[in-house]
C-alpha cells in the first residue's frame, strides 16, 4: 500500500512537470513544481469534500496516530467545570468559542460576523498604549498591553453565572474604485464596535483589531523555512529600491525564554505553533496548558468573579486544565495539515496569470517558493521545496488596511504577507468566500485593491490591467 501511495505521487508528479514547459519554473526554487504547493506533503486526491483536513502525503500510516489524535483535540468541545469528564472541562470561564474548529472552519478559515445568529468565527483583540512599567512589561512578553479590566480580547461567552464581556457589531462603510477599462469595484472597510459591555468602561486609550481565523494547512511547512532565508529576504530599509521593505516581527519565545522571529497570526506575532496553539487554548477557549498555564484563560485582575470560579486542572492533565501530551498531538495534527495541490498549472490563462502576478509585482511579497530547513522531529517536512507564496515578513500596507493595534515591532499599517496555496478552494472549505485579516474582502480582485503602501504600486498596476490580463490573474490565484 505505501508503495502504491509513493508510486502514484511520483508518476502524477512526472505527467504535470511533462506538462510545464521549462520557462514557467525561472522564477522559482530548484527543480520545485509549483502543482505539488507543499512539496511531498501535499495532498494530491481528487474531489475530496475536506481538502484542507487531509495529513500530510508523505505521512505513514504508522505515524498517523498521533495526527487523529491531534485533530480530536482540535474539534473537542470543552465543557465547563466541574465535570465528570476531566479531559475535556475548563472552558473559559470567559471564552470565544468551545472548539479550534468553531473558528478554522473545517481547517479552513473563519469570516466576519454575518449578522447576530451567525457562529462566530473571528475575534476582537483589544490593547491600550504600553506607557506605563508595568504595561511595558506586559508588551514585552505578550507584544501588547491588554485593556486594564478586559484584557487582550473581548470574551463574547462566559459560563454560567458569569457576565459575558460584550458583542462585536460590525457595520460597512462602502467606497467604489473605477478600474482603467471603466470597471467599477465596490469595497466595504467594517468599523467596530462593542455593544452590552459586560464590566463597565473600557480604558479611554483602547485599540482594537478584528481578525478572522486564517487557514491551518501548511503551517509545520511555514514554521520549518530558514530564518537565514527570511533574514535574506527582509530588507527593512529597502536597500534595493525596490520600493518594498518586509520586516520580521522579533517576538517573545516563552519556551526558549528570548526573542525570536515571528511568523503566525496576521501580524506574525508568535513564533512557534506550540506557542500559537497554546495561546489559542488559552485566551480563546480558557484552557490552562504547559505553555499558558492560568485556568483562568484571560481574565484579569479586575475580574474577580472570574478568577474565583471552578477550574479544570487534574493530576491526569499534570495539574493543569490540558497536558503536555495533549498539547503535543495537538502540535503534530497542526504541522501536518497537508497543503492541496495546485490546479490547472499548465492551463494557458493560468500561465498567463503567473507573468502578471510577477510581472505586477506581487511575488515582491508572496515569495513564490522556498526550501524547508532538514528536520528529524518531522522527517515528512524535511527539505521539501514548497510553494506558499509568502516571505513571512511584515509590510506598510497602507492606512485602507492599517488598525492602531502593535504588536512587538508590528505597528498599526504592518501586515504579514498571508500565504496564498489553498486560496482557490477558501469557499469550497470554509462556505463562505472573505479574504485579508479582518475578511472585508468579499472576492480577490476587492482584496488586491485594498492593497496599499509598500504594495501600492502593485494594486495600480492591477487597476491598470486589461480585462484579459486580470481575468488571468485572478484564475492563477484561484488554480493555487
Ligand atoms: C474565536 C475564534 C478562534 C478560535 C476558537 C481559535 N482560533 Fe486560531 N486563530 C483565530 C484568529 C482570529 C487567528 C489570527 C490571530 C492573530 O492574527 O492574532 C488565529 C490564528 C491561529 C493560528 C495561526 C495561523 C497562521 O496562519 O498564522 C493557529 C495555528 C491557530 N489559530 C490555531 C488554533 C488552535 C489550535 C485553536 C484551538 C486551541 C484555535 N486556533 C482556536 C481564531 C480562532
Ligand atoms: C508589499 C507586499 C505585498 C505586495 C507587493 C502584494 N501583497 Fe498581497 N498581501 C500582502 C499582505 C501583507 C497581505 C495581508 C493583508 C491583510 O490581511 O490585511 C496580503 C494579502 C493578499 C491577499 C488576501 C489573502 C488572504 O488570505 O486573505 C491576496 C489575494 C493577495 N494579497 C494578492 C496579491 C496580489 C495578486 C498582488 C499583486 C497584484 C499582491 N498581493 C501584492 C502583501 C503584499
Amino acid at each position: 500500500m505505501a508503495f502504491a501511495a509513493v508510486f502514484k505521487r511520483h508518476t502524477l508528479r512526472a505527467c504535470l512537470l511533462a506538462f510545464l514547459p521549462a520557462a514557467a519554473f525561472s522564477v522559482y526554487a530548484a527543480d520545485g513544481n509549483p502543482t505539488l504547493s507543499g512539496g511531498d506533503t501535499t495532498f494530491t486526491g481528487a474531489n475530496s469534500r475536506a481538502p484542507f483536513s487531509q495529513p500530510a502525503d508523505n505521512l505513514s500510516l504508522k505515524r498517523r496516530m498521533d495526527f487523529v489524535l491531534g485533530e480530536a483535540i482540535f474539534e473537542k468541545i470543552w465543557v465547563p467545570s466541574p465535570s465528570s469528564t476531566t479531559a475535556s472541562d475548563g472552558l473559559g470561564p470567559l471564552h470565544n468559542a468551545r472548539s479550534c474548529s468553531q473558528c478554522h472552519i473545517n481547517d479552513g478559515r473563519g469570516h466576519p460576523l454575518n449578522g447576530n445568529n451567525d457562529r462566530l468565527a473571528s475575534l476582537l483583540r483589544l490593547s491600550v498604549p504600553a506607557d506605563t512599567p508595568e504595561r511595558q512589561r506586559e508588551a514585552q512578553i505578550n507584544g501588547l498591553a491588554g485593556d486594564p479590566v478586559y484584557g487582550s480580547q473581548l470574551q463574547p461567552f462566559a459560563v454560567a453565572g458569569l457576565a459575558p464581556e460584550g458583542r462585536v457589531s460590525l457595520d460597512y462603510e462602502y467606497t467604489s474604485v473605477e478600474l482603467a477599462d471603466g470597471t467599477v469595484i465596490e469595497l466595504r472597510k467594517p468599523v467596530v464596535r462593542v455593544i452590552q459591555p459586560g464590566y463597565g468602561d473600557f480604558d479611554p486609550a483602547l485599540r482594537s483589531s478584528f481578525r478572522i481565523a486564517p487557514p491551518m494547512i501548511g503551517l509545520g511547512l511555514l514554521e520549518q523555512i530558514p530564518d537565514t532565508r527570511l533574514e535574506a529576504l527582509a530588507d527593512p530599509e529597502d536597500l534595493d529600491g525596490d520600493g518594498i521593505s518586509g520586516r520580521i516581527n522579533r517576538v517573545y519565545d516563552r519556551s526558549r525564554d528570548r526573542l525570536n522571529i515571528g511568523r503566525f497570526g496576521w501580524k506574525a506575532g508568535q513564533p512557534t505553533l506550540a506557542q500559537q496553539n497554546a495561546s489559542a487554548l488559552n485566551n480563546d477557549i480558557g484552557i490552562g496548558n504547559p505553555i499558558y498555564p492560568a485556568a483562568s484563560g484571560n481574565c484579569t485582575q479586575q475580574q474577580s468573579l472570574c478568577l474565583a470560579l471552578p477550574d479544570g486542572n487534574t493530576a491526569q492533565q499534570g495539574g493543569l486544565e490540558a497536558s503536555a501530551e495533549m498539547m503535543r498531538v495537538l502540535n503534530y495534527y497542526t504541522a501536518l495539515l497537508a497543503v492541496p495541490a495546485a490546479r490547472e498549472q499548465a492551463d494557458p490563462q493560468v500561465q498567463l496569470g503567473r507573468q502578471v502576478f510577477m510581472k505586477a509585482g506581487c511575488g515582491g511579497c508572496h515569495t513564490p517558493s522556498h526550501v524547508t530547513s532538514r528536520n528529524t522531529a518531522f522527517p515528512e517536512l524535511d527539505s521539501q521545496t514548497i510553494f506558499p507564496y509568502t516571505d513571512l515578513l511584515l509590510h506598510d500596507m497602507g492606512p485602507g488596511l492599517a488598525d492602531e493595534h502593535d504588536e512587538f515591532s508590528a505597528s498599526g499599517p504592518e501586515w504579514r504577507t498571508a500565504p496564498l496555496w489553498g486560496l482557490g478552494l477558501t469557499e469550497r472549505v470554509a462556505g463562505t468566500p472573505y479574504y485579508l485579516h479582518d475578511g472585508r474582502a468579499r472576492t480577490l480582485l476587492e482584496a488586491i485593491l485594498w492593497h496599499g503602501g509598500e504594495a501600492k504600486p502593485a494594486r495600480d498596476h492591477l487597476v491598470q490591467l486589461d480585462k484579459t490580463d486580470r481575468d488571468a490573474l485572478i484564475r492563477f490565484l484561484e488554480s493555487l
